[in-house]
Formats: C-alpha cells, structure tokens, sequence
C-alpha cells in the first residue's frame, strides 16, 4: 500500500500547549494506596511516596494530573484529607463501593505533584459539595491572607500556598451515575456561582466546566449548549470524556475510534463558537479532554470484586498491543487539534486504566500504552503542521472513510527536528510513505522508533515487556523528499533534522 505526506513549513496548526499531555489520580482502586502511595514499599521516601513510580511518571514527563476524581470527587470532603493524618476520617466512598482512609489529601498530593515535576489539576466537589467549600479549598490552595483557611494550611506546615492554577467544576454531572447527578439547568447555574466565587477568591485561576461523558450521551450538545449559556463568562475550558472499548474483538473498527475522537473535539470546539457568536463575545473557550483512555478490559471481573475494601484492585485493564496502537493515534488526535485542546488527561496514571502497573511491596512495570504516551509527550513539543495526506481510506461502524495512515508532525525549531508520527491502520499490508519536506531546506533522517507486534493482543508483564519500542539510528540521504516503510499494524516515529 501507498501513501503521501506533503509538509510545507509555513502550513501549522498550532502551538502545543504542553498540557495535552497530562493525566489523572483518583482516588479510586489502587491508584493512590499501593499506587503512588506505599509507605512500607522498598523505594517510599520521606513521605511514603513510591520513588520506583515517580520515575516512571518522570519518564512520561507529565506536565499536568488531575485529582482526586473523577467520580471519587463528587462526594469528597477535601478538608477530610489535610492536617494531622491520625485524626483523618476513615469513609464509606459511596462512588466506588471502596473504603477511603484518606491518609493521601490534598496536602500530600500538591508535594507528590512536585516530585514529580507535575502541576496539580484540582477538581471541586458539585455533587454533594457546595459553591462556599469550593470557594474555601482555593483559600486553603492558594491564598496569602491572614484569614482563616490560608490560615489553617499554615497551621498544617505550610506556609507558602501550594498554587493551584487549574480547577475543574466537578466531574461528568451529565451523568446519572453522578452523586448528586444534575439537569444541565441546575450544574449551569451551580457552576456559575461557584466560578464567581472560586475567581474573588483568586482571580488568577483558570476554570474547567464539565461538557458531555462521552460523545454517545443522549444529552451530548444540549448539555454543553444549556451550560455554557451559563457559564460563558466564568470559564475558560469545557471538559470532554471518551473512553474507547473492543469488545467485539473488531480491530479494524477499533482503531478507527480516533476519528470519531476527533469529530467530538471538532464538534465542542464548534458549540462553543455558537455560545460565542449569540453571546457577542471576543473570549474563545477552549477544551480540556481530561479523561480518555482505552477501558472495557476489566469491566467482568470488576463486577465480583467485594465492596467496602481499602483499596482493591479494581479497573486494572491489562493492554495489549492493540490498545497501544490506539492510544497512539488518539494523541495523534490531540496534537492535530491543538489549536482548541490546550488540556488532556490519560485516564488514568498508576494501576487504575493505567500506563504504569504496581505490584504491591514489588516492582514497577509499564503497559503497552506506556510506549506511544513516552514519545508523543517527549518529542511531540512544538508546533504542529498541517500536512497534506495521500492514502486508502476503510469503512467502519462510524466512519466510513478512516485513512490507513493516522498522523501527526511536529516542528520543534529549537531542535530544529521535525517529528512524524504515523500508526498504519492496515491489519495485513505494509505501507510505503513518501514524504515531502518543503521550505526548510534539506532534511535528514536520523531516527526511526518503531512498535510492533505480529500478535495484536500481546500484552507486557511485570516480568516480560513483550511490547516495546525498537529504536534505530538511521543514515539517510539529505533532501526534500524521503521515503520510509511503515509495517503493517505498526506505530512509528521517525526525526528529521535540517
Ligand atoms: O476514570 C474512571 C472514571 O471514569 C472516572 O471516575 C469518571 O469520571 C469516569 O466515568
């Protein structure tokens, strides 16, 4: 199979806001407890935080998590997590069946953020919480004052606010699955006067409202119409959600849930212009896809495991090979909409639909999707370019014109690298790309990663990383035009230097 990628220099997308690569910690399984938490593990520090995990979210350099849900959030008391922990309250967490011992709150995550070279993303409760605990958290977070929650963190040892420069106005209160659920009425205006108070109390803040669960929600764009009618004025992203299954064991179908990735993003992005437009305003509001990832794995055995446990071991999709390749074009996705996403979150970060496993008191290990994650976040900085694409096209279930190729450039000036990521789509042909690179003189191949299995299914262990990435030094010819083979069902990033 044949295809085309003509690049032209002075043709980009956009910036790349570096957030696009952030992820997620709920309180929620064992995301927090055993994950990037475990005080008697080999490698915990002072704080019990597990060293062998934060270099490994080190490695995926990510510059932004969320917390502490997801649906965690929408019944937590934040005040139950902070200060002395012996007196920290031990509660039934109604969203996930669990126990929540809340030895881990928001004054320990700000410091693992830290240590891991992260910001944190804080969502307020909008189910069971209230606009003046909201209000109350950014004082506790961020404020100088001689008043009583500044005061109060001070009292808990710190002195210096933690600065918390993203919040989300709850999680996904479309859903019916919500504690305290609500209309797109009663979550517009909650969240409105939340977001005033939220922003008298720290005016520098940048505020998340909550957009649809997923793009097959019945409410999808009522939601988002009704609730930025709202609140506009306040906020400056709205949230998208999606996660990604095959359960029928359709590959070719699965890989093509990109596309309908990118119709959702193009279509928030749209509603948010008609709220614009009616509302007369000169303020474009952006979107924040903070929750996305690959998750149906685990769905049966989550359904046996008993209730009211300390941290058990729910939501642990193992992924396969198939999965990374998705994962793949899915920030391929992100990238090529970087003009609108300025935020989004891999759902989720340690144990939970994760890149990164733990066993407990054992080692640290990464999944499939590990892979495209790591190369996307640590070469895909830049600008990205709006290429001209040349290939087959396939029909699946939504989309019947997916191109074989996904893909997604990136110029990184300062490198003066060019960065082609590719995913061939085709299950049994192998692909020729021919590539054009215009106006930025001659371009050399230095590099080729490559992620490939024959068996779409195969999956890493803690002891076995059956799926990793071949990197090879690469000695091609000068010039303006290049060529590369693409192995069938193969995910791949090739550097060019000029
Ligand atoms: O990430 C797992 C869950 O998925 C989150 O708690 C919720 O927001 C979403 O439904």
């Amino acid at each position: 199979m044949k295809a085309e990628i003509i690049i032209n220099k002075n043709f980009t997308i956009g910036n790349i806001d570096n957030r696009i690569y952030g992820s997620f910690i709920e309180h929620l399984g064992r995301a927090v407890y055993g994950g990037i938490y475990e005080p008697d593990h080999a490698t915990a520090d002072d704080q019990g935080f597990r060293q062998d995990v934060i270099d490994l979210v080190k490695a995926l350099n990510v510059p932004i998590v969320r917390y502490p849900g997801g649906n965690f959030v929408s019944g937590y008391n934040w005040e139950d997590g902070i200060g002395d922990k012996s007196k920290r309250p031990r509660k039934m967490e109604l969203a996930w069946g669990s126990i929540e011992t809340n030895q881990v709150g928001i004054d320990e995550f700000q410091e693992w953020a830290k240590r891991a070279d992260s910001q944190v993303m804080m969502a307020v409760n909008l189910g069971t919480g209230t606009p003046q605990d909201a209000r109350n958290c950014v004082e506790y977070c961020n404020a100088e004052t001689d008043t009583d929650y500044a005061n109060l963190r001070r009292k808990n040892g710190f002195e210096k606010p933690f600065g918390i420069k993203t919040w989300c106005l709850g999680n996904e209160m479309d859903g019916p699955w919500q504690i305290c659920h609500k209309t797109a009425e009663e979550y517009g205006r909650i969240a409105t006067e939340t977001a005033k108070l939220m922003k008298m109390v720290d005016p520098d803040i940048e505020l998340v409202a909550c957009g649809s669960s997923g793009l097959t929600m019945p409410t999808f764009v009522d939601w988002e119409l009704t609730v930025l009618d709202h609140v506009y004025d306040y906020v400056d992203y709205i949230s998208l959600h999606q996660y990604y299954g095959n359960p029928d064991n359709d590959t070719a179908d699965f890989l093509s849930k990109s596309t309908d990735m990118d119709s959702f993003i193009k279509s928030v992005a749209a509603i948010c212009d008609v709220v614009k437009a009616k509302k007369h305003s000169d303020k474009t509001v952006n979107l924040s896809f903070d929750e996305w990832n690959v998750w149906f794995h685990s769905h049966a055995q989550d359904q046996k495991v008993d209730k009211w446990q300390v941290a058990p071991p729910i939501l642990e999709d193992v992924y396969t090979f198939e999965d990374a390749l998705l994962i793949g074009c899915i920030l391929m996705t992100l990238q090529n909409n970087c003009d609108r996403v300025k935020m989004a979150c891999l759902a989720q970060l340690v144990n939970v639909i994760a890149p990164i496993m733990t066993e407990t008191g054992g080692t640290a290990w990464a999944q499939t999707i590990f892979y495209p994650f790591l190369y996307a976040s640590t070469k895909g900085r830049g600008t990205t370019m709006k290429p001209i694409v040349k290939c087959e096209t396939y029909a699946a279930s939504r989309n019947k014109k997916v191109p074989y190729l996904e893909t997604s450039v990136i110029h990184n000036s300062n490198a003066r690298e060019i960065i082609l990521f590719a995913v061939n789509r085709s299950l049994t042909d192998d692909m020729s790309l021919d590539l054009t690179l215009e106006n930025f003189g001659d371009c050399t191949p230095v590099k080729h990663v490559e992620l490939y299995c024959e068996d779409l299914k195969a999956v890493n262990t803690p002891n076995l990383q059956t799926v990793s990435p071949v990197e090879q030094d690469i000695t091609g010819s000068s010039g303006t035009t290049h060529s590369v083979s693409l192995k069938k069902h193969s995910w791949n990033m090739i550097t060019y230097r000029y």
